[in-house]
């Protein structure tokens, strides 16, 4: 039987209501964009490794400054590569000379050797936005990288974290928070009226406008889209207009959570203004995920006695367990 998420699927109608919502070894993780590293951490001329899904991989850039992501084990003998070194576009392994491109494939090998046709790596998709670098899970793109909404990502200052590590969390459950209208009102005490109707469900993202009371900041309209399983965007339109990007990261049974605070560019601000303004945003959504740490710390999901205003989290649970999944590296490990 085919697994999805970590789970044994059945058929029938309710089979979401088994998703597990924790990270086994192994398992296979939904088809997206998921960050790897702080662009920060992928510096010119350097090679950093990062444990990623069920394995590690290695990020550089190439001369361009593009990133490249690649299955961390040289096919020779498994050196990890990250020990390796950057020639232009070209990660060498260290410990016999093989030399790869940055699209997976062996380029050279050390004297009159012929390249074996095995030598290769997994080569991501990948891309570089909002000050993280990005892999896709899958041999190519079912949807472009995340977007916010209103702003392109060049019109934006942002500000990058690795911000937490939850112990055996799917990364669906944290970005669920944005359908969890019961949680919203009461623990985060946001007042709102709002018809869940409004939410367009599309394939691979999902957006709504909300207006909410907020008991800190007042009236704010939120714009929201959520992209793949792990990627939510907020537009915080209010006394002034914020932008934040959360997304979660499996690696192995742990789950990263990245927070990028975003400010529209604007000639007229000065540096520490522009510090100021992402300082006070990383306040307050640390402020918010205090509480979710909490109840996700120790959690055993289940999809259990729903109420009214759950209907929002059981159409993302069985939204989530019908995303394809893949484990494009599986023969690079
Ligand atoms: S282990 Fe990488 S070249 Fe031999
Ligand atoms: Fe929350």
């Amino acid at each position: 039987m085919v697994t999805a998420i970590g789970v044994e699927r059945a058929s029938g109608e309710s089979d979401w209501r088994g998703l597990f919502g924790g990270l086994k070894q192994g398992q296979l993780h939904p088809e997206g964009w998921y960050a790897v590293a702080l662009s920060s951490e992928v510096l010119p001329g350097r090679i950093t490794g990062r444990p990623f899904l069920n394995g590690r991989v290695v990020a550089y850039r190439k001369g361009s400054g593009e990133p490249v992501v690649l299955t961390a084990y040289c096919p020779h003998m498994g050196t990890d590569l990250a020990s390796g070194q950057i020639l232009g576009d070209e990660l060498r392994c260290n410990y016999h000379h093989f030399r790869f491109g940055p699209g997976g494939e062996c380029v050279g090998v050390p004297g009159d050797n012929r390249i074996p046709p095995g030598a290769r790596l997994f080569s991501y998709p990948a891309v570089e936005r909002f000050g993280l670098v990005w892999a896709y899970n899958g041999e190519a793109p079912l949807f472009p990288p995340p977007e916010v909404r209103d702003f392109a990502a060049d019109e934006l200052v942002c500000r990058a974290r690795r911000a937490h590590v939850y112990e055996n969390v799917a990364p669906w459950l944290p970005i669920g928070n944005t359908f969890d209208f019961l949680h919203l009102r009461h623990v985060h005490d946001l007042g709102f009226d709002f018809d869940f109707g409004r939410i367009r469900w599309g394939k691979y993202e999902a957006e709504y406008e909300i207006d909410f009371d907020s008991p800190t900041s007042g009236a704010i309209e939120q714009r929201i889209r959520v992209t793949g399983t792990n990627i939510s965007t907020h537009v915080t339109v209010g006394a002034t207009t914020t932008v934040g990007v959360t997304t979660a990261t499996p690696v192995g049974t742990s789950l990263e959570l990245y927070l990028v605070a975003c400010v529209a560019k604007d000639a007229g601000r000065s540096p520490e203004a522009i510090d100021s303004e992402l300082r006070e945003q990383e306040g307050f959504v640390d402020a918010l995920l205090a509480d979710d740490i909490r109840v996700m710390t120790g959690i055993e999901f289940r999809a259990g006695t729903f109420v009214q205003e759950d209907q929002p989290m059981a159409r993302w649970l069985r939204w989530v367990h019908a995303f394809p999944v893949a484990d494009p590296a599986a023969a690079h490990r």
